[in-house]
């Protein structure tokens, strides 16, 4: 069967017919030379929407997190991060192999936190035995924790652990805006603690490429000289960079919808046998749930016969919803579900 729902991730999203319009039509220049003003509308926005100075297009949120990394800690400097992040568990240790940056991961709890107590524990005294801590990286939506969206007050006790001993702390907002809208709050509440922060359009967002990391002016200059040292100096990017713009325009709030269909989704799953899930834990776009050990391999392969497209596993397994899954896909979704649940048993 041709696969009727992909909820492998929100970065399948194809790009709306406006972004291609944009991405058509628009006005470009040498990006190195600072010369497209399509990126630099792009950046300004995002900066200015996020409550920073300045912004920075990168190509990828794995980009952007490095790049923030290297700019803020030197070779054989710490930095502080949980143990169930992306930078730490799904970036290739990026900031160690290009950097020689130190990560020490600290346990995440399981809405995403990471307790101040252990914070302090992390940071190292000055000792030459010790590589000095310097940056402290957080992230919101919490991906490994069903994409938890983490309220400014919870950020703010991250955060205030952080400052306590005068280190910077990054956010990897790779999905932030989804954050935003499942609080109802201003996406400045979030990044108005940190110093600097990532968010990326390729995913719920529906861009085909690209991030921005935003910071005040010093440390964007610094950052564009690592994006120079990584090769990734991009000449004229405004073609992508349009659709970034149509998308801080017109793909935010839609991301409700999203988050509706991933509670429906989530609300479904836990009534079948086999399946551990709280619908409770679901705040945004990602669905993640236990399954008996072992069977995640084939309970994927069999929803894939059966139309829906899911990455495999051990026991845990997830699904996304984003622009392009809507609540009749949902239903689609949970009948296959429950014809695959039945029959492993
Ligand atoms: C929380 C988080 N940060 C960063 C990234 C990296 O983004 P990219 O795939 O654009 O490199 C992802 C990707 O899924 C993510 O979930």
């Amino acid at each position: 069967m041709d696969i009727r729902v992909d909820l492998r991730s929100d970065t399948v999203t194809k790009p709306s017919p406006e972004m291609r319009k944009a991405m058509y039509e628009a006005e470009v220049g040498d990006d190195v030379y600072r010369d497209d003003p399509t990126v630099n509308r792009l950046q300004e926005k995002a900066a200015e929407m996020l409550g920073k100075e300045a912004g920075l297009f990168v190509a990828s949120g794995t980009q952007g997190n490095l790049v923030a990394v290297l700019a803020q800690a030197q070779r054989g400097d710490e930095i502080i991060l949980g143990d169930m992040c992306h930078i730490f568990n799904s970036e290739a240790g990026g900031v160690s192999v290009l950097g020689g940056v130190v990560m020490y991961p600290i346990k995440t709890d399981r809405h995403g936190l990471l307790a101040p107590e252990l914070i302090h524990a992390a940071v190292k005294p000055r000792d030459y035995h010790k590589p000095p801590t310097k940056l402290l990286c957080i992230e919101n939506t919490h991906n490994g924790t069903s994409g938890r969206a983490i309220t400014p007050a919870a950020t703010r006790v991250m955060t205030d652990a952080a400052r306590a001993h005068g280190l910077r702390v990054h956010l990897d907002g790779a999905r932030l805006f989804n954050a935003a809208v499942s609080l109802g709050v201003d996406i400045k509440e979030l990044t108005a603690p940190v110093d600097t922060a990532t968010f990326c359009l390729s995913k719920g967002l529906s861009c085909p490429i690209g991030s921005v990391l935003v910071g005040d002016a010093d440390f964007i200059e610094e950052a564009g000289r690592w994006r120079k040292i990584l090769g990734a100096g991009m000449r004229q990017v405004g073609i992508v960079a349009a659709a970034g713009l149509v998308a801080l325009d017109s793909m935010i709030e839609r991301l409700e919808e999203d988050h509706v269909n991933a509670k429906k989704l989530a609300e479904g799953l836990s009534e079948l046998n086999g399946i551990v899930l709280d619908p409770e834990d679901i705040t945004t776009n990602i669905v993640r749930f236990g399954v008996p050990a072992g069977s995640g391999d084939r309970i994927a392969a069999r929803l894939k016969e059966a139309g829906v497209y899911i990455n495999g596993g051990d026991s845990d397994l997830r699904m996304v919803t984003h622009y392009g899954v809507d609540s009749e896909d949902i239903d689609f979704a949970l009948v296959a579900m429950r014809k695959v649940m039945k029959g492993l048993a």
